[in-house]
Formats: C-alpha cells, sequence, structure tokens
C-alpha cells in the first residue's frame, strides 16, 4: 500500500473512528473522512485538527448515497476503506429494525459496490462480537458459531455473509473482518472520547455521568449471573488499541484475503471489578445498585485474542486502570461533550 495513496473513514467522526484518525495521522497515513454526523459532532473535527489529525477533506454525506460515494471515488484514488459507519444501539434496533438493516446492511452494499466501480478492492469492517450470541465456550475462538439476538447484530452478520459472498466470488478483494469486544477509554490529550446522545447505554458512559453527577447512581443489571463476582463480564479494551487494531489489519490486507479476526484483550472484567477499579484510579466513587438483569444480556463475553497476534501483529498496550483513568479524563475534560468549549 502505497503511503501517499489516501484512505477513506467512514464514519470517521464517530468514536472509534476519530480515534482511528489520530492512529493513521500519526503513522503517516492520509485519510478522507465521510460521515452524516446522524450520531457524531462536526466538533470532532476541529478536536482533530488540535491533534495534527485532520483529514485531507471531510465529506458530509451517506454511504446510501451512490453519487455522493461516485464523486469521492473520483477524487481520490484511496488505497482502501476502514468502514465505521452505521447505527450501534441494540435496544433502538429492536424498535426499529429496518431502519437499522436499511442504514447498516444496504449502506454497507452501496459502498461495496462504489468501491467496485472505483476498483478499490480493500476494506476493512467494524464487527462485533454480538455476531457470537450467548457464546457457548469463553474465550469465544473466531470458529464460533454465530448468530444473531437482535437486528443489529443480524445487521452486522448480514454484512459479514456479504464479504463471505464477495470474497467468495471474487478473490481479488482485500477484506478484514474485526469483531470489536468492548472499546472503553479516550485518547489521553482529553480531547476525543464517547459523547453518546442522551442517556448511555453502555456501561463505562454510564460510570463516567454519574461520577460527574450528570446520573444519580449505577444500576448493576444482575448479580446472579454465574460468574466470580454474580455480575456480567466482558472484554474491555481501549479505544486507542482498537484503533491501532485497524492500521494493522489495513497492513494485514497487503494481499488479497479475507481475514476474521477477534480484537479484544482475552481478559474478563465484570461490571463490579469496572466500578472498583474506576473509583480507585480516579478517588471518585460510584453510587450503584443492584436491579434486575437487562433482557439480552450474556453473563460472559470475552475474546480468544490469538488469531489478532498471529495475523495482524497486534496485541492491547493499555490495562484496565488506563481505561478508566482516559475515559474519566475525557468526561471531566468535556461534562457537555464536544459542545465544551476547550
Ligand atoms: P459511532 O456512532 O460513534 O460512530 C459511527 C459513525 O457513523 C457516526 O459518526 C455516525 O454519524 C456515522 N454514520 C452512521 N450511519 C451512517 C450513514 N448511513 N452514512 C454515513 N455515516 C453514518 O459508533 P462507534 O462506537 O464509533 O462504532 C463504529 C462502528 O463499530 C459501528 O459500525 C459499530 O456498530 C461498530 N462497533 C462498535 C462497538 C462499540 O461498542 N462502540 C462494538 C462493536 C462494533
Ligand atoms: N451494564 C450495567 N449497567 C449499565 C450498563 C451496562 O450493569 O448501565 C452491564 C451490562 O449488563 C453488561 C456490562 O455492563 O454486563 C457491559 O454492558 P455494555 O452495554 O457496556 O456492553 P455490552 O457487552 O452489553 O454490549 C456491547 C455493545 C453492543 C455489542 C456488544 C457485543 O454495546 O453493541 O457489546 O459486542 F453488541
Amino acid at each position: 500500500m502505497a503511503q501517499t495513496q489516501p484512505i477513506l473513514i467512514t464514519g470517521g467522526t464517530g468514536f472509534i473512528g476519530s480515534h482511528t484518525a489520530v492512529v493513521l495521522a500519526e503513522a503517516g497515513q492520509p485519510f478522507v473522512i465521510l460521515d452524516n454526523l446522524c450520531n457524531s459532532s462536526p466538533k470532532v473535527l476541529d478536536r482533530l485538527a488540535r491533534l495534527n489529525a485532520s483529514p485531507l477533506e471531510f465529506v458530509q454525506a451517506d454511504i446510501r448515497d451512490s453519487a455522493a460515494l461516485d464523486a469521492l471515488f473520483a477524487r481520490y484514488n484511496f488505497a482502501g476503506v476502514i468502514h465505521f459507519a452505521g447505527l450501534k444501539a441494540v435496544g433502538e434496533s429492536v424498535a426499529q429494525p429496518l431502519r437499522y438493516l436499511e442504514n447498516n446492511v444496504s449502506g454497507t452494499i452501496n459502498l461495496l459496490q462504489a468501491m467496485d466501480r472505483a476498483h478499490v478492492r480493500r476494506i476493512v469492517f467494524s464487527s462485533s462480537a454480538t455476531v457470537y450470541g450467548d457464546p457457548a465456550v469463553v474465550p469465544i475462538p473466531e470458529t464460533a458459531p454465530l448468530t444473531a439476538t437482535n437486528p443489529y447484530g443480524r445487521s452486522k452478520l448480514m454484512c459479514e455473509d456479504a464479504l463471505r459472498e464477495l470474497h467468495a466470488a471474487d478473490p481479488r478483494w482485500h477484506i478484514a473482518v474485526l469483531r470489536y469486544f468492548n472499546p472503553v477509554g479516550a485518547h489521553d490529550s482529553g480531547l476525543l472520547g464517547e459523547a453518546p446522545n442522551g442517556i448511555p447505554n453502555n456501561l463505562m458512559p454510564y460510570i463516567t455521568q454519574v461520577a460527574l453527577g450528570q446520573r444519580e447512581y449505577l444500576q448493576i443489571f444482575g448479580n446472579d449471573y454465574d460468574t466470580p463476582d454474580g455480575t456480567g463480564v466482558r472484554d474491555y479494551l481501549h479505544v486507542m488499541d482498537l484503533a491501532q487494531g485497524h492500521l494493522a489489519a489495513l497492513r494485514a490486507l497487503d494481499t488479497p484475503k479475507l481475514l476474521t479476526v477477534n480484537l479484544g484483550t482475552g481478559q474478563g472484567v465484570s461490571v463490579k471489578d469496572m466500578v472498583d477499579t474506576f473509583a480507585r484510579v480516579n478517588g471518585v466513587p460510584i453510587a450503584h445498585r443492584f436491579v434486575a438483569r437487562r433482557p439480552g444480556d450474556v453473563a460472559q463475553c470475552l475474546a480468544d485474542a490469538r488469531q489478532a497476534k498471529a495475523l495482524l501483529h497486534w496485541q492491547t498496550q493499555h490495562n484496565l486502570e488506563r481505561m478508566c483513568a482516559d475515559a474519566w479524563r475525557w468526561q471531566s475534560m468535556n461534562p457537555q461533550g464536544f459542545d465544551t468549549p476547550l
């Protein structure tokens, strides 16, 4: 991959995309961002500029807009695409399945068709550990059975299937399917982080908002799971490690192939561990109450992370303490998210 050819980042103003932009910039890899801003702020671009990670161009457009994609692919000789753009709220997907399938699946297929027309056949795709459903074995290997338990998960599985069919039909494609576990943390400058709209669904942003006093207490969903302390166990990884995983995947796609890789630490952390670690590292107690299990949650979900090491030469560098410290720095410096003047 020639260094001078840019990469297209779809969803590049979002949580993971913006951190990946910083990693690409640090590696001297130019990039363009396309995002329709349905779940991110244009102010992310100011923060990227302060981190010397500006895109060559920011295009406010939708991945379902073929004309916009064709025009963009005509302007740049892209080396490949890192495709983050998508809707990601599980509960919302249950209420609005068609919106999720249309945005995530039709959007991805539209993007792949535009790439094919432009002869850009290298893509890194954001999949999720959600494709493993309620896993029979943990840590979960990439060969585990795949299933969908909600329309969001279905959309990821359908995109994965489309990529597998595409590669089978046309082996010129370079495809990395990255199955993320639970990304948390923030850039250590405090300039970039996760800024969910409304009440956070995910554990870490909820904890940071309790720490800030924006929410009264954390509800811990279930303390009767078959786990060491009864609370749910997940594989949390620092978003900067996850971002590095995308650079590693691009590099691994030097020849046509289809790679399917878990990105996680392989270490299980319970909700209680997370609350205790956050409080200890940051010196901020997290008020919490145990409540009923959240429907659809699994007891444990953690990665078998060996393939990522073998195929991408990638492994995580940041520990749980660092994830908690960076998440808190971001939240405390930006109580209003990207609307906070800095
Ligand atoms: P995010 O919502 O912060 O970023 C996604 C970005 O995509 C947003 O900026 C949004 O505006 C944009 N977008 C959505 N639909 C679009 C469309 N049709 N056209 C153009 N832009 C569009 O989410 P994130 O946490 O950065 O996640 C990035 C990707 O990783 C998503 O595909 C998500 O499903 C996947 N993923 C996330 C997690 C997680 O826990 N954050 C876990 C597994 C997988
Ligand atoms: N939890 C709480 N209280 C909260 C929020 C979460 O106790 O307010 C618990 C959950 O029950 C779970 C753990 O914290 O045990 C992690 O929950 P998250 O919502 O942060 O993450 P999930 O593992 O449930 O879901 C994430 C992504 C999904 C993705 C899934 C699998 O949000 O999009 O990982 O990859 F599908």
